[in-house]
């Protein structure tokens, strides 16, 4: 069995989504266990295919998914060392400091003991809105980490903080937050960990780890 760190990444309906694939080929070379949970809306800027095929895993979309007996979003809640959402809208921000679970995404994130990192990416005026901000706050009082977001080139055309953190700067976040232990890359191709959620089975709920942040 694998000791890579389990990683969920979430991804969440930004411009910036297509470089979620980038990052997992990153995470991955880094020696991370990667699952791919994206929102309905991160649906229309990536596929879930291409996150499939890079994670060699089953990116999850779907709350109710007939297709998989476990409760997924307990399962992966349960497993994960690092919930990294990346990119986050304003609105995922806001959904978690306000404790809202409607949908796959959103569920994980209250039902995890893992640490969290949010990499933000949104237009300059909406990083910068009250709202957003206190919503930030709010989830950094709770413990969440966040990485970026920087200042670049932002699709509204402003050149602006509102860019989503390079990848590696990502990287080197996850990093700090779960290590990998020996570091360095996955080798063989492992499609069988398609089913990571099976290994529930062996866990009882009524042991759960304390908090890791
Ligand atoms: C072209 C386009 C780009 C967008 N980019 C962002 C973005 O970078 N950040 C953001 O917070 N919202 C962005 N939005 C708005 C979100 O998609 C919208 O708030 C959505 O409800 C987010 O849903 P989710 O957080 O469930 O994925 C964008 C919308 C469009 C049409």
């Amino acid at each position: 069995m694998s000791n890579a760190p389990e990683v969920v990444l979430g991804v969440t309906g930004s411009i910036g989504a297509y470089k979620a694939a980038d990052l997992v080929r990153h995470l991955k070379d880094a020696g991370y266990a990667v699952t791919c949970v994206l929102t309905p809306r991160a649906r229309n800027f990536i596929q879930p295919m291409t996150l499939q095929a890079l994670s060699e895993r089953k990116a999850y979309t779907e709350m109710f998914d007939l297709e998989t007996p476990q409760i997924v979003h307990t399962t992966l809640a349960d497993h994960a060392r690092l919930v990294l959402v990346a990119p986050a809208t304003a609105n995922i921000i806001g959904k978690f400091a306000s404790g809202i679970a409607d949908d796959l995404l959103s569920c994980i994130l209250l039902a995890t003991r893992a640490k969290i990192l949010f990499a933000p990416a949104m237009n300059v005026h909406m990083w910068q809105h009250p709202s957003v901000q206190r919503n930030v706050q709010t989830l950094k009082r709770l413990g969440v980490r966040f990485v970026g977001p920087d200042v670049g080139k932002l699709a509204c055309g402003y050149e602006a903080i509102g860019h989503l953190a390079e990848v590696d700067e990502i990287l080197r976040a996850a990093k700090q937050l779960v290590p990998v232990i020996g570091g360095g890359a996955s080798a063989a191709p492992t499609a069988a960990r398609a089913a990571a959620p099976k290994a529930k089975s062996s866990r009882k709920p009524a042991k759960r780890p304390a908090r890791r942040r």
